[in-house]
């Protein structure tokens, strides 16, 4: 098990982003992530999240958006980083899982030649040591590292499995930071749960944070240590999911707590009081 002081900051964002001469779509968005936390992000379609998300990556089109303030991450402010530091930095130290598997995974390649590529992006070892690492990915996820399996194409396994890949591919260097943006809305509620258990599983054995963004904040509650409220660009709430879900201070909390419907309210509650 990792330990870190729970009130080590990794990544302290605040910022303000606007598209092309429209008004801004995040003003003064404040985010602070812990070491070794799940961090959710909640909020409505259209409230910003994946604009956040796409900030702290740099992957916004700088010639259609402006962002101003300072995202500070391991020592850095990521905003005045240069390209070529920003692709270092992506899918290393901090990876991104999307929300449909099969739209992010390339189906004409088999899932070995996928992962073998993530990891030659950031590694220079043998193939051996590339074998090696793609196998302990796969295990974390509990998917067979067997050739067999490593064979397949993305349209030979389930939307779950294929999910599963993503996570494996994500995490292959151990990045500090997870950015899972709706990374579970597109499957069933079963899978759903598998998956959510799963990042919870990573988050605790290997200590990597997670900002975990979604607009269902009863399907992700259980996992996240802390929650924000984003609501039309704004975070108007921030703190333990336990407490904010129990004392939700923002009308528009009061009204996403009352959404959830009556019969879940007790079960997403004490699950996220129970963490
Ligand atoms: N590339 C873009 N160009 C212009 N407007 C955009 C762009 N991306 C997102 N937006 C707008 O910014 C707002 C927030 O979008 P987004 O960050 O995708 O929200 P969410 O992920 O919460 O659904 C929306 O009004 C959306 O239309
Ligand atoms: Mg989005």
């Amino acid at each position: 098990m990792h330990s870190a002081k729970p009130t080590d900051v990794l990544l302290s964002a605040r910022v303000s982003v606007r598209y092309g001469e429209k008004p801004p779509v995040l003003h003064d968005v404040e985010v602070s992530i812990r070491r070794g936390e799940v961090f959710g992000l909640i909020g409505q379609s259209g409230s910003g999240k994946s604009t956040l998300a796409m900030t702290i990556l740099g992957l916004l089109d700088r010639k259609k958006s402006q962002v101003e303030g300072t995202i500070q991450f391991e020592g850095s402010n990521l905003l005045q980083l240069r390209e070529r530091e920003l692709r270092e930095l992506r899918g290393c130290k901090i990876a991104l899982v999307l929300q449909s598997p099969l739209s992010s995974l390339n189906p004409a390649l088999k899932i070995r030649t996928q992962l073998k590529e993530a990891w030659r992006a950031h590694a220079s070892g043998s193939a051996s040591d590339c074998d090696a690492a793609i196998r302990a990915a796969m295990e974390s996820v509990s998917l067979p590292a067997s050739d067999e399996f490593l064979k397949k194409h993305p349209s030979q396994m389930s939307v779950g499995q294929a999910q599963r890949v993503l996570i494996a591919m994500a995490t292959l260097h151990r990045p500090a930071l997870l950015l899972a943006d709706e990374a579970t809305s597109a499957l069933d509620v079963i899978t759903q749960a598998e998956i959510l258990t799963l990042f919870r599983q990573l988050n605790r054995t290997t200590g990597m944070s997670i900002l975990y963004i979604s607009h269902d904040l009863a399907s992700v509650a259980g996992i996240c240590d802390r929650i924000a409220i984003l609501h039309q660009g704004t975070i108007v709430e921030v703190g333990p999911t336990g407490e904010v879900m129990a004392n939700p201070r923002h009308e528009y909390t009061q009204k996403l707590m009352a959404a959830i419907p009556q019969i879940m309210r007790p079960i997403a509650t004490a699950t996220a009081a129970s963490l």
